[in-house]
């Protein structure tokens, strides 16, 4: 963390002093595990659901933090005591980005691809200047204040991923990062059965436009209604993106190789240029136009957006990672995480890849969760659109995950194609007893479904 006392720290998180010198300076770093403690660091004790982070103050103090951020004092360890110590996070976030008036906060959010497209953004502009921006997600509370806080005076742009599962949520984020440029991806169905609608998402992620600083940019989705319609959020400067005739930054002659990436004409102004993506699925030239859009808000050129896309590489793991087992099985692990739209667009890349090798397609599918009443509905239309789709043999796995094994099974003549299994050991047997050289398999889940740990254990199969 840049230099920063512990009495400067103190007003800005409304605590007291306990035991704590108000000339003594934090410029270690900032840990919620004191395991990751060290000297000049401050060490802030979260509640948490199995352990409190208080009984680890004194193991932090021993590692050399110069002061925890607690809610009550703790015997030889200099503290400082606040209410909530979450909030004191994010308080300490502020301040320091507060000091560093030269940099560009890139905030985004969206329903899908936020982590994809951060990692995007931050290879494109790295070139063009020291990037703060984590690998994984980081998005909430916790994990965006600790992001901000790496911050230092030699960084120029924070690429920070926010997410949202109640109102007020990204207000609370951009309250910590006010942002230069505030970008939404897409309003897609994640989270719907918390927020009710999908009108009430479009309300939420819009608190990022309603953010955006004085003399900052706006980034919309111009293919996307419901963040078109965000426009009137902001009086900053608005860019958009997209397929869409009038976006500013835009694409067309989108095409799928044959391993499932896109190629497409990419117009930014006058300049039109052609990309070939290394990311598998068509849901990436959304991301890469997002990602080109910042960009050119930061003043990179065509032809430096049209290198910078082509040469960009997947950061963070699970995400349509294309992974080729040496007995000729190809697993694309999509299981971080899926909803209904992430689902079809990674659907839609199996089968690209398998017809383009004249392969068997196997689409390993869970659960995928938080749509509420939607649930069945949504689990059942993509139950049929494997069908559609012309996916060779479909595995469901898991209760929760049923209507999609149903929706198939109704939908046209399929018959033995799709299955139902209970748990994730016996979708793993069939598996282990059916795939040959040559198939693609698909394994795609909410987190919560955990099928990442069948997709990991697909791999660890053949070494
Ligand atoms: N533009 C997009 N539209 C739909 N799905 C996408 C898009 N971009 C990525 N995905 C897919 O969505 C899933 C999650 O991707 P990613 O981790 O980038 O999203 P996220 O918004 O950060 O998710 P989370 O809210 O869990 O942090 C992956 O399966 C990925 O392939
Ligand atoms: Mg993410």
């Amino acid at each position: 963390m840049i230099p920063v006392s512990c009495g400067e720290i103190a007003d800005a998180v409304r605590g007291e002093l306990a035991g704590a010198d108000p000339a003594a300076v934090v410029d270690g770093a900032v840990v919620i595990d004191s395991r990751a403690a060290g000297p000049g660091g401050l060490f802030v004790a979260l509640p948490g659901e199995h352990v409190d982070g208080h009984d680890y103050v004194g193991t932090a103090t021993s590692a050399g933090v110069t002061v925890s951020l607690t809610t009550r004092p703790v015997d030889g360890s200099p503290c400082i005591v606040v209410a909530d110590t979450q909030q004191a996070l994010g308080d300490l976030a502020r301040l320091v980005v507060s000091r560093l008036p030269g940099l560009t906060v890139i905030g985004l959010t969206g329903s899908s691809g936020k982590t994809s497209t951060k990692d995007l953004i931050a290879q494109l502009i790295r070139p063009y200047g020291e990037t703060v921006s984590p690998e994984g997600s980081f998005n909430n509370e916790i994990g965006h204040p600790l992001t901000a806080l790496q911050v230092t005076e030699t960084t120029k742009y924070l690429v920070a991923e926010m997410g949202a599962r109640h109102m007020g949520d990204i207000t609370y984020l951009t309250g910590i990062t006010p942002p230069t440029i505030g970008l939404v991806l897409n309003v897609g169905t994640s989270h719907i059965g918390e927020f009710g609608s999908r009108d009430n998402i479009a309300l939420a992620k819009g608190e990022m436009i309603e953010a955006v600083v004085p003399g900052g940019t706006a980034i919309l989705n111009a293919d996307d209604h419901r963040v078109a319609a965000m426009r009137s959020r902001t009086n900053e400067r608005v860019l958009t993106f997209g397929e869409a005739p009038e976006a500013d930054i835009r694409a067309d002659g989108v095409k799928l190789d044959a391993e499932g990436r896109p190629a497409f004409s990419l117009h930014v102004g006058d300049y039109s240029g052609d990309v070939q993506l290394q990311f598998i699925g068509e849901h990436y030239v959304s991301n890469a136009l997002a990602a080109a859009a910042v960009g050119s808000a930061v003043g990179m050129t065509g032809e430096q957006l049209v290198t910078g896309l082509n040469a960009a590489t997947r950061m963070s793991a699970a995400r349509m990672e294309v992974i080729e087992r040496p007995d000729g099985v190809t697993i694309i692990n999509d299981a971080f995480n899926a909803n209904p739209d992430s689902m079809r667009a990674a659907l839609k890349a199996l089968v690209a890849i398998g017809r383009s090798r004249g392969a068997r397609t196997w689409a390993v599918l869970g659960e995928m969760l938080e749509l509420g009443d939607t649930s069945t509905d949504e689990h059942d239309a993509i139950g049929r659109l494997v069908v559609r789709l012309d996916v060779n043999r479909l595995v469901v796995v898991g209760e929760g995950a049923k209507p999609i094994h149903l929706g198939a099974s109704l939908e046209g003549s399929w018959g033995n194609e799709s299955m139902y299994l209970d748990s994730i050991p016996e979708a793993l047997e069939v598996l282990r007893s059916e795939l040959r050289a040559g198939d693609v398999v698909l394994v795609k889940s909410s987190k919560a479904a955990k099928l990442r740990s069948l997709a990991d254990a697909l791999l660890e199969d053949v070494q």
